[in-house]
C-alpha cells in the first residue's frame, strides 16, 4: 500500500507552447513491453526512426537521430559539438530561445555577437548581411519558430549569406519541425535540432538532431574533446550507427513514442502536415477577429503553430487562463519576458492543429470574456 494515491491527470486540451496533445496511438506505443537497448528489435526501431526523421527534416544526412533529452539538449548538442573556446559565433535574438542559444554558446567558450529584433518581429536579414560582412563567423545560428513571440524567421536568405562566408548555419527547429516548411538540404542548413513535444505530438523527452557533412567535418577538425561526455555526437553516432557501441541506455519507451508519432507525420505527408497547420492557423485568426482579439505579430511573419495574440484590455490575464483550466480543461500559454501580461500564446501543434481545437477555445473565450 502506498501512502500516495495513483496519479490521475485530467485530459486537458493542450493549446499552449508545448507539450502538444499526444494521440492515443502514441500513448499506447509507450506502454508496450520495454526491450533492452541492444535488442535486435529495438535496433530495427532505431533505424526506422532515423529514416523517418530524415524524411521529416527533408535531408539525406546520415547523422540524423533523436538525442535523449528535451529540446534544450538538442540545442546544447549542436553547440557543444560545433563550438570550441574562442570561436566566433553570430546569433539572431528576438525572444527567449535566441537568448538561450547565446547563453549556451558562451558557456562553450564562444565569442558571441548578436543581431536583434523586437520581440514579435523577425530579424531583418540585412542585419545578418552587415554583421557577416564585418567579421568571419564559424557559426551563425537562428531560431526558426520563436515560441516566445510567435514569429517564423525566414531562413534561406540568411543561409546563402552564411555560406558565401563559408560559415556553418545552425537552426533551432524545436517548434517548427512538422508544422511549417523546413528543408535542411535544399536550404543549406548544416546543423539543426528539434523537440519531440511540439508539431511531432510526442511527449517531451527526445530531441531530434541532424548534422550534414560540413558540420561533421567541423567536429572532426576539433582541437579539443567535446566538453560534454553525454552529448558528444562522435560517441553517440557509434551507438546509432552500424557499430552499436553502448553509450547510454536509450530511453526505450520514449523512442517507441517517437517512432509512432513519426509514423503519423510521415504517413500524412510533410506538405499535407504543413498545410493543415496553415489552414488551422487561418481559422484561428478568423475566430479571434470575431472576438475582437488581435494577433501580436504582423502578417507574413506569423508562425502558424504558435499564435501570439494580444490580451484584450478588459481581460485579466491570469484569471482567464485559470478559468480556461478549471472550467474548460484547456491550456494556453502566458507571455514571457517583455511580453508577460501582454500576449497569450496559443499552440496549434501536431495532433492539436485541428479546427475542433480552435472551435473549443473560441467558445470558451467567448463565454469567459463576455
Ligand atoms: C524554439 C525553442 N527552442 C528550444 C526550446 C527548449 O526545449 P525544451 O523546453 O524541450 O528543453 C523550446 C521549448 O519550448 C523552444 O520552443
Amino acid at each position: 500500500m502506498s501512502l500516495f494515491p495513483k496519479i490521475d491527470p485530467p485530459k486537458r486540451l493542450l493549446l499552449g507552447p508545448g507539450p502538444s496533445p499526444v494521440s492515443p496511438e502514441v500513448r499506447e506505443a509507450m506502454s508496450r513491453p520495454v526491450l533492452g537497448h541492444l535488442d535486435p528489435i529495438f535496433l530495427r526501431i532505431m533505424d526506422e526512426t532515423m529514416s523517418m526523421l530524415r524524411e521529416v527534416f527533408r535531408t539525406g544526412n546520415r547523422l540524423t537521430l533523436p538525442m535523449s533529452g528535451t529540446g534544450s539538449a538538442g540545442m546544447e548538442t549542436c553547440l557543444v559539438n560545433l563550438v570550441e573556446p574562442g570561436d566566433e559565433v553570430l546569433i539572431g535574438v528576438c525572444g527567449v530561445f535566441g537568448t538561450r542559444m547565446v547563453d549556451v554558446a558562451e558557456r562553450c567558450g564562444a565569442r558571441v555577437d548578436t543581431v536583434k529584433a523586437d520581440w514579435g518581429s523577425i530579424i531583418d536579414p540585412e542585419l545578418f548581411r552587415r554583421a557577416l560582412a564585418g567579421k568571419k563567423y564559424k557559426i551563425t545560428a537562428v531560431v526558426h519558430a520563436e515560441t516566445s513571440t510567435g514569429v517564423l524567421q525566414p531562413l534561406e536568405e540568411i543561409s546563402r549569406m552564411v555560406h558565401e562566408q563559408d560559415g556553418l548555419f545552425l537552426v533551432d527547429a524545436v517548434t517548427s519541425l512538422g508544422g511549417a516548411a523546413l528543408h535542411l538540404d535544399q536550404w543549406g542548413i548544416d546543423a539543426c535540432y528539434s523537440g519531440s513535444q511540439k508539431c511531432l505530438s510526442c511527449p517531451p523527452g527526445l530531441s531530434p538532431v541532424s548534422f550534414n557533412e560540413r558540420a561533421l567535418e567541423a567536429m572532426r577538425r576539433r582541437r579539443q574533446k567535446v566538453q560534454s561526455w553525454y552529448l558528444d555526437l562522435s560517441m553517440i553516432e557509434k551507438y546509432w550507427g552500424s557499430e552499436r557501441l553502448y553509450h547510454h541506455t536509450a530511453p526505450i519507451s520514449m523512442n517507441y513514442a517517437l517512432h509512432e508519432a513519426l509514423r503519423a507525420v510521415v504517413g500524412e505527408g510533410m506538405e499535407a502536415c504543413w498545410s493543415r497547420h496553415q489552414e488551422v492557423h487561418r481559422e484561428f485568426l478568423r475566430e479571434m477577429t470575431s472576438l475582437g482579439i488581435e494577433p501580436h505579430v504582423a502578417e507574413g511573419q506569423r508562425a502558424p503553430m504558435i499564435n501570439a495574440i494580444r490580451i484584450p484590455s478588459a481581460a485579466d490575464d491570469a484569471e482567464v487562463r485559470r478559468r480556461l483550466y478549471e472550467e474548460f480543461n484547456i491550456e494556453i500559454g502566458a507571455g514571457l519576458g517583455v511580453l508577460k501580461g501582454k500576449i497569450w500564446r496559443v499552440g496549434l501543434m501536431g495532433h492539436g492543429a485541428r479546427k475542433e481545437s480552435v472551435a473549443a477555445l473560441a467558445e470558451a473565450l467567448r463565454t469567459i470574456l463576455s
